[in-house]
């Protein structure tokens, strides 16, 4: 069966931007969500579609307006919609998210279109053991076929919905076709129709300071 998934190349400027040295505090950010005692955890522990573990309200009001601005800006819109605290249980906006490199490998997804238009993610580590552990654009490249698409129809939540694809993806599915890079206090926003996933994740177990860490957001406008 054909897979109804369209191809576009992600452009910088149209489909994802990248504003580097985006907050002034950065650093004390990471700290103070390091020192967070209350934590949700995803997989491996709990049967969640995310890795690790995660806070919310991980940006102070203020952040989030200059993150906001910054990304209104990029994107030349007026306004942004944060997603709703219902919606907040599932994706988690502003939340904090830590994960070592034992608990997550990349898992390429598009993000549900109900919930948002937009994503976001800050880089908060302030010195990442390797770059190659930001997040990574893919397309569908199934075994002995042609490339396929890389852009989910708004119609479907998310790929396990569009037919001919199975319920359960495996990474080798895809194959990456961009990589933006892990640097300290960068922020990537992208349009979340797009195939993408964290390219890989690091830290050791017993060290929270020394695993991935990352601020999400996810917006409709
Ligand atoms: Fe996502």
């Amino acid at each position: 069966m054909a897979v109804d998934l369209s191809f576009r190349e992600p452009q910088l400027g149209t489909d994802y931007w990248v504003e580097d040295n985006v907050l002034p505090n950065a650093l004390e950010i990471a700290q103070r969500c390091i020192a967070n005692s209350t934590w949700t955890l995803g997989s491996p522990w709990r049967p969640e579609p995310w890795p690790g573990m995660r806070a919310p309200h991980a940006l102070t009001d203020d952040e989030l307006s200059q993150i906001e601005h910054c990304v209104k800006k990029g994107l030349g819109v007026s306004s942004l919609k944060p997603q709703s605290p219902a919606d907040m249980g599932i994706s988690g906006h502003n939340h904090i998210q830590i994960c070592g490199g034992s608990e997550g490998v990349a898992r390429p997804h598009v993000d549900s279109a109900s919930m948002c238009d937009y994503a976001a993610v800050l880089y908060l580590h302030p010195s990442p053991p390797t770059t190659h552990c930001g997040t990574s654009f893919y397309r569908l490249h199934l075994p002995g076929e042609e490339p396929g698409g890389n852009a989910c129809p708004r119609t479907y939540e998310s790929l396990s919905q569009v037919p001919g694809l199975p319920a359960q993806m495996d990474p080798t599915m895809f194959e990456e076709i961009l990589e933006v890079p892990y640097v300290f206090n960068r922020l990537l926003a992208y349009k979340s129709d797009l195939i993408h996933s964290a390219s890989s994740y690091f830290g050791w177990e017993h060290e929270l300071a020394s695993k991935r860490m990352a601020v999400v957001f996810f917006w409709k406008v």
